[in-house]
């Protein structure tokens, strides 16, 4: 991954950092690093996450899925343990990897009514194995497998915790079975079973993810001048220390409209805690040009947009047509066209004062999301690190799970009685 600060300095944006920020900056970051590498070494817990290239076996994970014979996969699982997955296998532009990570019993019937049960796997995934949404849809698709007659058993893989009530269902009926390894949050997994199963049953290489991982991993330097995903996490911070408190993620590659939603989950669900932490929104480049940007230019001066894109794609070239004013798309190609409103939303913002990253990579392709993956995962922890946050925990999003279960009739918590006192003062 290949960064451009220039557009988020002081002498382009307002708010933006100054050359002497920057230097600060640096210093808080050779610490932070230090903290990082030395979490990573000891697997602690969270810092674990960025050992996962070294530590996932792609060919563990191949052998796992190795007698299921699919064309489609179905991934049942939510937050971290559906975004990883869907973030990989759309980046490789796979069309058939289905998600059901929402409980809306319309969209739900939509989807298995659509569904080829006989050459589609269920790849069901719980860290905790106890997530409502997660196990209440496992129960459904096995149900709806069975009225179609088919044998779910023979097409389904779980990855859970050692224990919990995911994993007893898949000991019960002897499904194969991955581990979520240790000390690493939901969030934080795409590089392991969790993000892995369904792409390898789907027979994309994984081993080239984690080759991707392993080449941003092996980029994490105590310098910003040096290491990409550090640069973007401080600058994050610094900018949002100046009151860039939205971040707009805007891919400009449909195969990575995904990734904006994995990033969303990632910025809010780790950074937003003790009053601070950017508030991502996902955008699309071109298509959110046309709408988004108008804010993002013209509105307040509190937004940050990351601008990211491939450098090498294929292409298409757009035909000629004799009619005046469209001569000059006969000379371009579809890429063409797309690197133009790139650099025009960049120039845009610019000449606007509003700040903005360039992210570049190589390629969407398996190295390619693996090295982006894991870039950001440490452009996160690193921005943890400055804000003083406990990145790796989640309290506001335990407390919904909490409540959710204890309101449905399992067991009682201090959520659902909250929830509950708060219906008698309606
Ligand atoms: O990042 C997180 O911790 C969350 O988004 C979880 O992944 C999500 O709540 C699902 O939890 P589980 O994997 O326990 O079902």
């Amino acid at each position: 991954m290949q960064l451009d600060i220039g557009n988020a300095l002081d002498s382009v944006a307002t708010p933006g950092v100054s050359t002497d920020a920057l230097d600060r900056l640096d210093d808080a970051v050779a610490d932070a690093h230090e903290t990082i590498a030395a979490g990573m070494s000891n697997a602690r817990f969270g810092y674990a996450s960025l050992n996962l290239p070294e530590t996932t076996s792609a060919a563990g994970i191949e052998r796992a899925v190795d007698s299921i014979d699919a064309d489609a996969v179905l991934t049942v699982g939510i937050g971290g343990s559906a975004l990883g997955a869907k973030t990989i296998t759309a980046a490789l532009g796979e069309a058939n990897h289905f998600l059901l990570d929402n409980v809306d019993p319309e969209a739900t019937n939509r989807l298995l009514d659509a569904l080829d049960f006989e050459s589609t796997a269920i790849n069901v995934v719980s860290k905790s194995g106890t997530t409502a949404e997660t196990l209440a849809n496992f129960l459904v698709v096995r149900d709806a497998y069975e009225a179609a007659g088919v044998d779910w058993t023979e097409r389904t893989v779980v990855t859970t915790g050692e224990s919990g009530p995911l994993a007893e269902l898949a000991a019960e009926e002897e499904l194969p079975k991955l581990a979520v390894p240790d000390g690493v949050p939901g969030r934080f997994s795409a590089l392991s079973a969790v993000g892995l199963v369904a792409p390898a049953i789907l027979g994309y290489d994984i081993e080239a993810v984690l080759d991707g991982g392993r080449e941003a991993r092996d980029s994490l330097t105590e310098s910003i001048d040096d290491c990409p995903a550090y640069a973007y996490g401080a600058l994050a911070v610094a900018l949002e220390r100046r009151g860039v408190h939205t971040n707009a993620f805007m891919p400009y590659a449909e195969a990575l409209e995904p990734f904006a939603e994995w990033f969303a989950q990632l910025w809010a669900e780790s950074l937003g805690k003790d009053g601070q932490g950017q508030t991502p929104a996902r955008a699309l480049g071109a298509t959110d040009q046309h709408s988004q940007l108008q804010l993002y230019r013209a509105g307040r001066h509190d937004t940050m947009v990351t601008l990211v894109r491939p450098t090498a794609r294929d292409d298409r070239e757009i035909p000629a047509v004799d009619v005046e004013g469209l001569a000059y798309l006969g000379d371009a190609t579809l890429g063409d066209l797309l690197d133009a409103e790139f650099e025009a939303t960049e120039a845009s913002l610019a000449a606007a004062d509003k700040p903005s990253i360039r992210v570049e990579l190589d390629r969407v392709d398996e190295h390619g999301i693996g090295d982006l993956l894991v870039s950001f995962e440490a452009a996160c922890i690193m921005a943890g690190e400055l804000m003083g946050v406990e990145t790796f925990t989640q309290p506001a999003v335990e407390w919904g799970k909490n409540a959710a279960r204890g309101l449905l009739g399992g067991e009682e918590t201090a959520e659902a009685a909250a929830v509950r006192d708060k219906r008698e003062y309606r």
